[in-house]
């Protein structure tokens, strides 16, 4: 489904108070064609943690490590870059992608909170990976 602004969105969403210098974007180009993008945001909610707001691959690029490549770039960013100690990312209940952010190194921290996006209301479960 088409979202108008999702570019825009992407590029300057951040929570209350924070600066845009807190955020950090990737893009993942193949053969000069963006197949995906993936955000963090740098001491979000505490300092020492990263949050992943975004990772998404193009569908017609997916299952071919995109997801892991964009994933693991930002991982040593936030390592090296940022000297971050935990990755920390949210999953929709309704969004069956906990398999891979498993894979990924991450471990479902206990925490659900409501989730109200723009098209659906579920729940979210908090993720958490330590560096
Ligand atoms: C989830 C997503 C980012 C994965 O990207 P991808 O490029 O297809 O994943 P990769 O090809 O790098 O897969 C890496 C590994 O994860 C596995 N994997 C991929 N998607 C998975 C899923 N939904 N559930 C379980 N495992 C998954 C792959 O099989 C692969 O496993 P392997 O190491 O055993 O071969 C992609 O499907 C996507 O953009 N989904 C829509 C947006 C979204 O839901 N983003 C996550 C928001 S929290």
């Amino acid at each position: 489904m088409r979202r108008d602004n999702a570019a825009y969105e992407f590029a300057t969403a951040l929570p209350p108070g924070y600066d845009p210098r807190q955020k950090h974007a990737f893009l993942a180009n193949c053969q000069g064609a963006p197949v995906g993008l993936l955000d963090i945001i740098d001491g979000y909610p505490m300092p020492g943690t990263e949050f992943i707001g975004l990772l998404a691959v193009r569908e017609s690029a997916q299952d071919s490590g995109v997801g892991r490549a964009l994933f693991r770039e930002a991982e040593r960013f936030a390592r090296d870059h940022l000297r971050a100690r935990t990755l920390r990312l949210a999953v929709v209940e309704t969004n069956p992608v906990m398999g891979f952010w498993i894979k990924m190194g991450f471990r479902p921290t206990g925490e659900v909170k409501p989730f109200e996006g723009k098209m659906i209301k579920s729940r979210s479960a908090l993720m958490e990976k330590e560096l």
